[in-house]
């Protein structure tokens, strides 16, 4: 065996529906070419995310059925809190039903216009939250965090240097440091705890409060388990605990490593923070003691907090994904190596030369995944991030054409990702048949949600359904 077998058995299946090719090649159509607007009952394999689509426990279920729907100080709140504190550590634990909720309360608490918030790399929803604030976020990853092929165990970190020199010339601007862990828009990869150290060195010469993006942090620290001298014969939940000790705060998704389908929090040292975030908390979210969520999901959060840390449960995860990865890199297809903690990654540009960035080469391979396998990933690349330059209405492409295959935690077997590698592996080796593909509608904002197009050598997809910029079937994107 090349990496552990289930660490569980099943006891509910939900049935998968199979449909035939010629059914998915019309649902693709209907849809644009645009995997968000597939109904998810045609998919076989879904790996759009890895957020909130988590298999619960019987302990986790069992949870629910105990769940006080008190308005005010239901008993799962307590079990809650009781979880947070005792793996993060951090005093003041207020629950918001998601991770941008928490991200939006502490951003709008301790931002003001012209503020600089440092990350290692700002997932879509923080720089967001940052960017709503009048703020900026700048990201600060270490050089070998952006390069695809680099090898270096611990891709996520923060270049301690670059803060250095940030907090030197303009502290004044800067009220806290985010760190995330695992770095998700670097690939799910991970910091290493003598980063963190580093990282929370600089931070305390100026002063300035360091909080983690904590959505992955147990797959962060089984890395650190796994890959760091000295943390090979500790737990993986003292890890956690050494980890957090050296920060002021987290914001969290438990969609992530709290293995539930809904729920989040954001937890403080600073209580004059905590006590207005709270106040924020009560006007947009709901009472301080469940937060927008119902009474069993603390419960399940609470229990899915605890279970995450389990060693046979992570060793089997990162195996499971770091598998998947290795199929396909001894088939020859170009992947983000080291693989992260929760997805492989495609590298797309490598995979189809043929077809220019400006014909998203990642959502062509996107495209034939579902209407060839039925399985859905997601492109993250030119789709996504292409934009015209406002002052010269140049298209800019990133730097990387990425399709992430996001793997739901305790969904999917073993036989499965054999599926998901055999799949993309007959796809790479007919790789010259994909064709470049061209918009026909896109939003003016985050347009891959919602974006038509057609492919390039073929008849326009139906008209878009709702309002935006049409772009002439045979324009260049
Ligand atoms: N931070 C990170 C690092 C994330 O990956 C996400 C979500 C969030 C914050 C926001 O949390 O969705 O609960 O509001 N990532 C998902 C993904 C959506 O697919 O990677 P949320």
């Amino acid at each position: 065996m090349r990496f552990p077998a289930e660490p569980f058995r099943i006891k509910v299946v939900e049935p998968l529906r199979r449909v035939t090719r010629e059914e998915r090649e019309r649902r693709i159509r209907e849809a644009g070419l645009n995997i968000f607007a597939v109904s998810a009952d045609s998919i076989y394999v879904d790996l759009l995310t890895d957020s909130g689509t988590a298999a619960m426990s019987d302990n986790q279920w069992a949870g629910m059925m105990l769940g006080d729907e008190s308005y005010a100080g239901s008993r799962n709140y307590f079990a809650f809190e009781e979880a947070v504190h005792s793996i993060f550590g951090y005093r003041h634990v207020i629950p918001t039903h998601q991770g941008r909720v928490a991200e939006n309360l502490l951003f709008s608490t301790v931002l003001k216009r012209g503020d600089i918030v440092p990350n290692n790399i700002h997932f879509d929803t923080t720089r967001a939250n940052v960017e709503h604030q009048g703020a900026e976020a700048v990201d600060l990853v270490i050089d070998e965090g952006l390069d695809p092929v680099a090898d270096h165990p611990f891709k996520g970190n923060l270049d301690p240097a670059k803060l250095e020199r940030l907090l030197a010339e303009k502290r004044d601007r800067v009220p806290l440091v985010m760190l995330t862990i695992t770095n998700n828009s670097g690939g799910g990869q991970p910091v290493s705890m003598a980063n963190v150290r580093a990282t929370h060195e600089v931070c305390r010469r100026h002063g300035v409060p360091l909080i983690f993006d904590a959505c992955r942090f147990a797959e962060n620290c089984w890395f650190i388990q796994q890959r760091e001298p000295g943390y090979a014969n500790r737990a993986v939940a003292e890890i956690a605990r050494e980890l957090f000790a050296l920060g002021d705060g987290c914001t969290m998704s438990a969609k992530k490593d709290g293995l539930v389908n809904i729920g989040g929090f954001l937890a403080l040292e600073n209580a004059a923070w905590a006590e207005k975030v709270t106040n924020l908390l009560i006007l947009i979210e709901g009472f301080s003691t469940y937060g927008g969520l119902a009474g069993r999901d603390l419960e399940a959060m609470a229990r899915g907090l605890r279970e995450v840390l389990n060693e046979d449960y992570l060793a089997f995860r990162i195996g499971q994904v770091a598998e998947l990865g290795r199929l396909l890199d001894a088939a020859g297809v170009p992947i983000v190596k080291p693989v992260g903690g929760h997805a492989v990654y495609i590298d797309a540009k490598r995979m189809l030369p043929h077809i220019p960035q400006a014909e998203f080469p990642g959502q062509a391979l996107v495209v034939a995944l579902y209407r060839e396998f039925g399985i859905r990933a997601v492109e993250v690349g030119s789709l996504m991030f292409g934009h015209r330059d406002p002052a010269t209405d140049e298209m800019v492409f990133p730097r990387l054409e990425l399709v992430r295959l996001a793997v739901p935690r305790r969904v999917y077997t073993t036989e499965h990702m054999r599926y998901v590698a055999e799949s993309v592996i007959e796809l790479f080796r007919r790789r010259e048949q994909l064709e470049g593909l061209r918009i026909t509608y896109e939003a003016p904002v985050l347009r891959h949600f919602t974006a038509r197009l057609e492919e390039v050598g073929r008849g326009a997809t139906p008209a878009p359904a709702k309002p935006g910029r049409k772009v002439a079937s045979g324009a260049a994107p």
